[in-house]
């Protein structure tokens, strides 16, 4: 980075001597930061959707566009993903991201959860919680679920202790819950519990505070006595003087906070790029901060779902993209957009922005294509995992949950037990979300939550019945969240009649690197792999998937996320340069395509490194640029 780092205010240590404080000024309707009136301008950003390469940039740019504050979230689900099985290192050190924000420059507002929404997987909370309980009440006081996040706090809080402001570090303020008031539960022993678990832990010289959307009720079933509360609106109409008039309802005297100003919007897969023009947002931050109030931008960043980590909203079910690019100020990638120059202008009116150099968006690389080679279908990968995958036996279907695999794909298989020469019609009715249903290997259909769960299907006494499900991520939003398993949650009936008898393989896929990679023949879904390599150092790039459906992708073993350019409006995966090896390292690409290759030739199919993203398109099933099939090795 060009900037020299003695530029950076390095805000703690300059007071570290004297008395720290962060209250709230009742006369003067605003906060108090070490005694002086204080009002933050502040952007969202989420540690676990960007590569901790890039997080010092990511927060030298919010710091630079005249933010003194970042919002964060802390996705329960990211730290523990197996019960009792913590991370807090490398993409997980959420204590290194808030005290790089510190030495930058920034206070931090943190959003610790447990419920985080955020378009993230079960809305931050871990699947574990349907294999303890599989009817257990979240975001209620059962007593289940709070026994569980009074553990969790107890391992979280005492981390977060030392990074109050008031302790030397830079959080200022703690959010209970999150838009809980949006929840149909309304259920105050909850938020009781919670604030006093932050009380217990975190002491009383923080403040706690609570965001609703800005709805009567919202705010009657999100707000708390002891809890400072806050509204959320976005940029458009007249929610700006409404949704302040409500907070004034439940506090009639101190600042005014808005904690999530919309700078875009989110997208789901099969739908439009959400775009929120530059103009719309600018104006509603001049109106805000021209009113005295306090604001976070959400998001400032979105970055990236990498994995398996986007999250799903219902009804209808639908899932969010890899990318969580939102339309902010800065894309995905970090870059700098019209809409950062813009909102820096505006907040430049009420601020001073920092003299120095807006810090430049990093390099791209189009790499070029990469030939990927069949290398053999899901029904061949099954045995050649070494070791073994575990095979679960069941007379009847378990839950992705039951048996403890609880992110990707998940493989049902039964023997058919009597020749099947007309069509029977097979029924699973609780596909959760997606299921290829084969015979032999045979691709029969796809299946999909919240459509077509039936498939007719023919076979032969003896042969393989199985069926391919993906979980698209949980649902992160309303009461849906109550019923969050995935796998096959129901029986699976032929003509009506249970089907008994299962073989049940885990399919997470994150270690594919077992696989003992050699050609075979066979027909999707099935797995590709290809290799390049280049000289010097690696750049970011993206990666094009025109030519496939619908799968995941994996880089050096990095799980990228999904990708499915047939519905779109994702076609173009981020690729950070942290992902790939420069020279004398190869780059393996590996791909799960569980649906239809483009190219002519189903046995060699280009996938393409470039430069610019694209977001905002579909790839019309059928059409493919591929027409040759030549191997085409890369170098830079
Ligand atoms: C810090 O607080 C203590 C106790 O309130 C007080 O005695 C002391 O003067 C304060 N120091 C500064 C530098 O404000
Ligand atoms: C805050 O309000 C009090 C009482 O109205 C007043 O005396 C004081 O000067 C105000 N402080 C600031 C910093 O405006
Ligand atoms: C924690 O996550 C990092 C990736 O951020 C990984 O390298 C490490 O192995 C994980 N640690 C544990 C204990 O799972
Ligand atoms: C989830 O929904 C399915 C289908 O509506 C239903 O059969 C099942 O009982 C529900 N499970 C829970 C835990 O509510
Ligand atoms: C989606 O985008 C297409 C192409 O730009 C446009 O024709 C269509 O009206 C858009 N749909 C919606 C709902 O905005
Ligand atoms: C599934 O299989 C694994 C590995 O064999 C085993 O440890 C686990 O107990 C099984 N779970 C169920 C629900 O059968
Ligand atoms: C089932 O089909 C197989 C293959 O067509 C055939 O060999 C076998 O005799 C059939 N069995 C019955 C019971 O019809
Ligand atoms: C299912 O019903 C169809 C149509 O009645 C019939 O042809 C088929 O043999 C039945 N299959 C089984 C397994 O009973
Ligand atoms: C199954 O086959 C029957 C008879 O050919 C047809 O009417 C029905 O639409 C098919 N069902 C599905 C789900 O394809
Ligand atoms: C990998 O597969 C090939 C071809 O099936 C086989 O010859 C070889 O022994 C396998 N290697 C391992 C380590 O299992
Ligand atoms: C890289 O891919 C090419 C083309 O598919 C293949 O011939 C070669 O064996 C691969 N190299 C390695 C090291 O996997
Ligand atoms: C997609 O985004 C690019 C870059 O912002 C823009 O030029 C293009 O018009 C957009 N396309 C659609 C269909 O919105």
């Amino acid at each position: 980075m060009f900037w020299p780092s003695s530029i950076l205010l390095f805000t703690a240590y300059i007071v570290s001597g004297q008395n720290r404080s962060f209250t709230i000024d009742y006369d003067n309707n605003t906060f108090l930061k070490d005694g002086e009136p204080f009002r933050y301008i502040s952007g969202s950003i989420h540690y676990s959707r960007i590569p901790p390469i890039y997080w010092k940039d990511r927060l030298m740019k919010m710091y630079v566009a005249g933010l003194n504050a970042i919002q964060i979230y802390i996705p329960w689900n990211f730290h523990e993903p197996v019960k009792g099985v913590y991370n807090f290192t490398g993409a997980h050190d959420v204590e290194g991201f808030i005290k790089l924000a510190q030495d930058v420059g920034l206070v931090v507002i943190l959003r610790s959860g447990p419920y985080i929404c955020g378009e993230w997987e079960f809305g931050g909370l871990p699947a574990w919680m349907l294999k303890e309980d599989p009817t257990i009440q979240v975001r209620t006081s059962d007593p289940t679920y709070l026994q569980f996040v009074g553990g969790w706090y107890d391992v979280l809080y005492p981390k977060i202790k030392p990074l109050l402001y008031v302790n030397g570090g830079p959080i200022i303020t703690v959010q209970i819950e999150n838009e809980y008031g949006s929840y149909f539960a309304c259920d105050y022993n909850y938020l009781r519990f919670l604030r006093e678990k932050a009380v217990e832990l975190l002491g009383t010289d923080v403040i706690l505070f609570s965001t609703d959307g800005s709805g009567a009720h919202n705010l009657q079933c999100g707000s708390l006595e002891g809890v400072y509360t806050t509204v959320d609106f976005g940029p458009t109409g007249q929610k700006c003087r409404k949704a302040f008039f409500l907070q004034r309802q439940w506090e009639p005297r101190g600042p005014l906070v808005n904690s999530e100003l919309y700078t875009g919007w989110l997208d789901h897969w099969g739908k439009n790029h959400s775009v929120t023009h530059i103009d719309v947002v600018a104006k509603s931050l001049d109106l805000i901060l021209s009113m005295g109030a306090n604001v976070n931008m959400y998001m400032f960043e979105g970055g990236t779902n990498f994995g398996y980590w986007n999250g799903a909203n219902y009804p209808p079910y639908q899932s969010v993209p890899t990318s969580y690019d939102y339309d902010a100020p800065l894309t995905e990638a970090g870059d700098i957009t019209d809409k950062y120059i813009a909102l820096r202008q505006i907040i430049s009116k009420y601020n001073p922005v920092p003299k120095m150099p807006i810090p430049p968006s990093t390099p791209k690389h189009a790499y070029g294509k990469v030939s990927m080679v069949f290398d053999g279908t899901v029904q061949d990968i099954l045995t050649r995992f070494s070791p073994p995958l575990p095979v679960n036996k069941s007379q009847l279907p378990l839950t992705m949950e039951q048996i403890g695999s609880y992110y990707g794909y998940i493989l049902y298989r039964h023997v058919i037990l009597v020749n099947l020469t007309t069509a029977s019609i097979l029924s699973v009715p609780g596909v959760r979300d997606r299921a290829n249903v084969m015979v032999n290997g045979r691709p029969l259909g796809v299946l999909e939550r919240g459509g077509e769960t039936d498939v007719n299907i023919t076979g032969t006494k003896g042969q393989y019945l199985d069926i391919l499900v993906e979980n698209q991520g949980r649902i992160g939003f309303g009461s849906g969240m109550l019923n969050n398993s995935k796998g096959i949650i129901s029986n699976v009936l032929l003509n009506g009649s249970i089907v008994e008898g299962w073989e049940i393989y885990p399919l997470p896929l994150e270690d594919l690197l077992r696989v003992n990679l050699s050609m075979a023949t066979g027909i999707s879904p099935s797995i590709y792999v290809g290799n390049f390599s280049f000289q010097g150092t690696a750049e970011d790039t993206y990666l094009d998937m025109t030519n496939f459906s619908k799968g995941q992708v994996f880089i050096n073993g990095f799980n990228l996320g999904r990708y499915w350019p047939s519905l779109g409006p994702q076609i173009r995966l981020y690729v950070p340069k942290s992902a790939l090896l420069a020279a004398p390292s190869i780059n393996y690409v590996m791909l799960f395509e569980t649906e239809n290759v483009l190219c002519p030739s189903k046995q060699i199919c280009a996938v393409e490194f470039m430069d610019t993203p694209l977001i905002n398109a579909t790839v019309p099933a059928g059409s493919s640029e591929e027409e040759g099939q030549e191997i085409t090795f890369l170098r830079r």
